[in-house]
């Protein structure tokens, strides 16, 4: 096992690479925002510190979600690409690099890897069973295979874990499985697939894992000695076609036709990726003498990975076994629990899941930064975002008092005197004394990541600071030399808060250093010799106001439309068979014959009331309702497309009821329709991911 030599400094810091799936959402905004503190510390101790990330474009989903929106995969993972880029910025996330995995350093890399691995005799060629839909012509990961539980018996589960019972499966254990594309029922079939000898590396890795050099959280250590004790398997690598992803060289030649690196093989990898495209644009740049080489970063500096609890068996398990067979240096890694929100798991369908975009408009990234930092303790716990505590913690601890100190000593001096002159080293020395060794143990904290205790000692100085100026009463005696000094000295404090919270608070910072003639001040620069003059001094923070959401009647669920049938005892009605996803399958009785026929209805995704109470419609049971809207001479229904069944939809600014309601109440309720889209008391229908649509209908139909 290789480490790193201790002289060498330069470090790399990485979040996990974010699917090109979808928006970033403040989920991994807390990881995101976690080793941006670290890597900002790091460099405020002028460190050589990269701060490396990447999108993940591979896999199955990837590929069938762009399917779905009619898009080419590359085209498809270019958009949140670039999304994700813009997201992370405006949350003043330091990314030094933000590359991709489809990309041709990703490529370069994931295949020398795989041929060295393969030299090292650390990968051979097995038969595997796998299923196959015969319809679609794929081979179908677990999570697209649905059926009944062996276990409990729980019926429509996914291939990879019941709900019912919560037990970890495989996709040939489900009975009755029917491909959760088509419902065609698969079959299983063998093909030969690339492995990865993962038990050869039991005993290094058991070694790493009580190491010091290793570090392990305590709640890992237990994970992995678990997995170890219970043996490891070895790993597949390889996917069948089709599959978004790189090709693995000779596998035509070898396995008789072509297969693709598993997603999980190439991920990872693009951390270093990332690293070598960062090093070939700044030796590319003007002037810069070729000297960044990612070897540098990842054989001679050090790596650090920051993780969610959810895909620690990759980390801690098939990566430092590649890094190992590669010789090159294991990394440091810190996990990180989930984010509730309000004590709730997030969820679209529960209105607890707010993408970056959303939360930036209604907050801005100091108030998440700030209330992030105050619970991160590189510990394995999830950190609940409940709105309540966040209004608190930004309103009376950011803005009351550190903001309040800075601020009210900075516009003081601005408005009082011109020069202020330096401090004398004797003055208000105990104080000073104080500040400076909190100053150490902040340092330390940020090191540590224990990011709760850097805050918490920031606080104790702005309360020094706060107490200090109400008893000097600056205002009284403005012209008091003593005064001049005292106001100096929370000047000087003002400023050493600054850079003290910089690496949370980056554009608070800035601010600060700017009213002060100064920038990008570092830890090194904090002292008590400050002097000059303070002007245009900017508000330093907001407070929030939470924005409570109304509540709407309606539960609109996303339904898929399975089957079709006329009614047997209704003319102008059919019966639909509806998923709504985790609601269950339903029927639903619907006025829709006159408008559509059956084939334009089948398989369709639309918006359904899910809570409206159950009735017998001409004899049949009709347990939720299609929302459709009419402007007399045509109807259409609400359409999503990226939205799954059992996912919900909103009028901007409410959340939905769940409380059951009558027709006679539903009535009552006004939506119609404007240039296609649905509004309710100007409020437009609306998801996380996409505007709800309503085609061929004129403005002003009503929606029923
Ligand atoms: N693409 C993989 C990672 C590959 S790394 C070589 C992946 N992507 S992800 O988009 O699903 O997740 C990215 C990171 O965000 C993961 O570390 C994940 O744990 C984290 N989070 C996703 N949802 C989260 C919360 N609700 N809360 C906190 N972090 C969460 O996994
Ligand atoms: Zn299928």
């Amino acid at each position: 096992m290789k480490t790193s030599p201790k002289s060498a400094g330069k470090t790399v810091i990485t979040a996990a690479l974010p699917y090109a799936n979808g928006p970033l959402h403040i989920g991994f905004l807390l990881e995101a925002i976690q080793a941006d503190i670290y890597a900002r510390a790091l460099r405020s101790m002028q460190k050589d510190a990269l701060y490396i990330c990447a999108s993940d474009m591979h896999g199955t989903p990837i590929e069938i979600n762009a399917k779905k929106a009619g898009l080419e995969p590359e085209t498809f993972v270019e958009k949140y690409w670039k999304e994700h880029q813009q997201d992370a910025a405006s949350f003043l996330i330091s990314f030094d690099n933000f590359h991709k995995t489809h990309s041709k350093e990703n490529k370069e890399l994931s295949e020398y890897f795989f041929t060295e691995l393969k030299k090292k005799k650390y990968i051979y060629i097995k038969k595997m069973d796998v299923i196959y839909c015969p319809k679609c012509e794929r081979t179908l990961p677990d999570r697209y295979i649905r059926g009944t539980c062996p276990l409990c018996g729980t019926a429509d589960q996914y291939g990879d874990v019941c709900e019912g019972c919560g037990s970890v499966l495989k996709g040939t254990d489900l009975l009755n499985p029917k491909c959760s594309l088509c419902g065609t029922t698969p079959h299983i079939k063998a093909s030969p697939h690339y492995f990865f000898k993962l038990s050869a590396f039991a005993g290094k890795l058991k070694k790493w894992i009580n190491s010091k050099q290793a570090d392990l959280q305590p709640e890992v250590k237990n994970w992995l000695k678990e997995w170890l004790d219970k043996g490891l398997e070895d790993w597949c690598i390889s996917r069948d076609a089709p599959y978004f992803g790189f090709e693995i060289p000779d596998s035509k030649k070898e396995c008789g036709e072509v297969k693709y690196f598993y997603v999980w093989l190439d991920a990872p990898i693009g951390y270093i990726s990332s690293t070598r495209n960062y090093c070939e644009k700044q030796s590319g740049k003007q002037g810069k003498q070729k000297t960044c080489r990612w070897e540098d970063y990842w054989k001679k500096g050090s790596a650090h990975h920051f993780i969610g609890k959810d895909i620690s068996y990759f980390h801690f398990l098939f990566w430092p076994a590649m890094l190992m067979a590669m010789d090159i240096p294991l990394p440091k890694l810190t996990v990180h629990g989930f984010i509730t929100v309000n004590g709730q798991k997030m969820s679209k369908s529960r209105g607890t899941f707010f993408t970056a975009k959303e939360f930036h408009k209604l907050y801005g990234a100091e108030a998440l930064r700030f209330y992030y930092a105050s619970h991160l303790q590189r510990k394995v716990v999830d950190v609940d975002l409940n709105f309540d505590e966040f209004a608190a913690v930004v309103n009376n601890v950011l803005v009351g008092k550190l903001g309040n100190f800075c601020y009210r000593s900075l516009t003081f001096a601005e408005k009082n005197y011109g020069e202020l002159p330096a401090l004398k080293p004797t003055e208000n020395k105990a104080l000073t004394k104080k500040v400076l060794f909190l100053s150490e143990k902040i340092k330390k904290n940020y090191l540590a990541q224990d990011y709760h205790g850097a805050v918490k000692n920031i606080l104790l100085i702005a309360d020094l600071g706060n107490a200090y100026f109400q008893k000097a009463e600056p205002w009284k005696s403005k012209d008091d030399p003593k005064t001049k000094a005292a106001v100096s000295w929370c000047v000087s404090l003002a400023r050493n808060l600054a850079v003290l919270i910089s690496p949370v608070l980056p554009e608070f910072s800035k601010k600060v250093f700017s009213a002060l003639g100064e920038k990008n001040l570092v830890f090194t620069d904090i002292n008590f010799k400050w002097k000059g003059k303070v002007s245009a001094v900017q508000l330093l923070v907001n407070k929030v106001e939470i924005v409570r959401k109304e509540s709407f009647p309606l539960q609109l669920t996303v339904g898929k439309i399975l089957e079709v049938k006329d009614h047997p005892n209704a003319d102008s009605l059919y019966l639909l068979k509806v998923d709504l996803g985790n609601l269950g399958k339903r029927q639903v009785v619907a006025g829709l014959k006159k408008h559509f026929r059956k084939e334009d209805l089948t398989g369709r995704k639309a918006v359904f009331v899910a809570n409206m109470k159950s009735a017998k419609l001409r004899g049949e049971m009709s347990e939720a309702m299609v929302l459709a809207a009419d402007d007399v001479a045509h109807v259409g229904i609400l359409e999503v497309e990226k939205l799954n069944p059992g996912d919900e939809v909103h009028f901007e600014g409410t959340e939905n009821s769940h409380a059951e309601i009558t027709f006679d109440e539903f009535i009552k309720i006004n939506m119609t329709v404007q240039a296609g889209r649905v509004f309710y008391a100007g409020k437009k229908l609306i998801s996380a991911l996409e505007e709800v649509k309503v085609h061929g209908v004129n403005d002003g139909a009503k929606v029923r």
